[in-house]
């Protein structure tokens, strides 16, 4: 039987140990703040940001939300953002991606100041990940070795794979497990003889944003398989496909008008692996978990 790498008793044992930090610091001086910017209303950013400001809460983060229409122009976003990188009380700011096509998203990300960028994504902030300095890291690929080393899996002479290759999740995470001393492939859809490929890795990490697409001859039996896929399938054929036909799941799906699923077969990945962790219930939860790390030990720097 594979192992449930369970997102949710992962994600708690982060925020409780990151409640005490808060305390500190809101008796010390003042509580962590962040600011987060949503433009334009695309549904699973809505989702997303609702959450993050929901955690900071939650855990007494002082938390801010704009919200800007969809037609906003570069150099009013890069206003606001010079406005939060003169603010004391801001600890972080986190631009929801992606943005408006009209909107420059590489100048946006250099506009924030490193030190307050919760999300890893300052070119400076790569440049310390890939030397494997100090700096905030991207949410998710953090949340996935917080994961591993919270569940005893050290990637240490692993042959890991990489499934996809975003700026966000494929190439930080590749790094992080490379500086972990895993032996790292990355693949994209350029890559030959995928599934042979995947089937090689004792590590797989599963990051395209296609349902389901990783099926059995994709999983090496025993590997330990990380999903950070969250794909809403709403056809009758597709959810049969990945329900292979169960009668229960369909009939919710039926009920819901549609199925929230990795990128790994879910029923493949349970039957093949030695540790999986779940499509939900698993890396999702993290990424929060690990944008408010970030923005406490951004507050406790600026304390010091
Ligand atoms: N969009 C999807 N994931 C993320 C993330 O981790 N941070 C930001 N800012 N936008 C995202």
């Amino acid at each position: 039987m594979a192992r449930i790498l369970d997102g949710k008793v992962i994600n708690q044992q982060i925020l409780d140990e990151l409640k005490p930090r808060i305390a500190h610091l809101t008796s010390a001086r003042r509580a962590p703040g962040l600011v987060v910017i949503l433009v334009g209303n695309d549904p699973a950013s809505e989702i997303y940001v609702r959450n993050k400001v929901k955690t900071c809460l939650e855990l007494g983060v002082h938390s801010e939300e704009i919200r800007l229409p969809d037609t906003t122009t570069t150099a009013e976003l890069l206003a606001h953002i010079e406005t939060l990188n003169q603010r004391p009380a801001i600890d972080g700011i986190l631009v929801q991606m992606p943005l408006p096509k009209q909107v420059d998203s590489r100048a946006v990300l250099l506009a924030i100041r490193p030190d307050k960028d919760v999300d890893g994504f300052h070119p400076f902030n790569v440049g310390q990940l890939v030397a494997n300095a100090p700096a905030p890291r991207s949410c998710t690929p953090a949340g996935v070795m917080e994961i591993l080393r919270r569940s005893g899996i050290d990637p240490a002479g692993s042959d890991a794979v990489v499934v996809g290759r975003s700026d966000i999740v494929g190439k930080p995470m590749a790094m992080l497990l490379l500086h972990a001393h895993a032996t790292v492939t990355i693949c994209h859809s350029k890559t030959q003889n995928l599934p042979e490929v995947c089937k090689r890795a004792q590590i797989l990490v599963a990051a395209i944003g296609r349902p389901a697409m990783l099926t059995a001859e994709y999983i090496r039996p025993g590997a330990v398989v990380i999903d950070v896929g969250m794909n809403r399938v709403s056809s009758r054929p597709e959810a049969e496909r990945i329900t292979r036909g169960d009668a229960e799941k369909l009939a919710r799906f039926e009920k819901r008008g549609s199925l929230l699923v990795g990128d790994v077969h879910p029923l493949d990945m349970a039957e093949l692996s030695e540790a999986y962790t779940p499509v939900p219930g698993g890396v999702g939860l993290l990424t929060i978990a690990m944008l408010m790390s970030n923005t406490v030990q951004s507050a406790e720097h600026r304390l010091k």
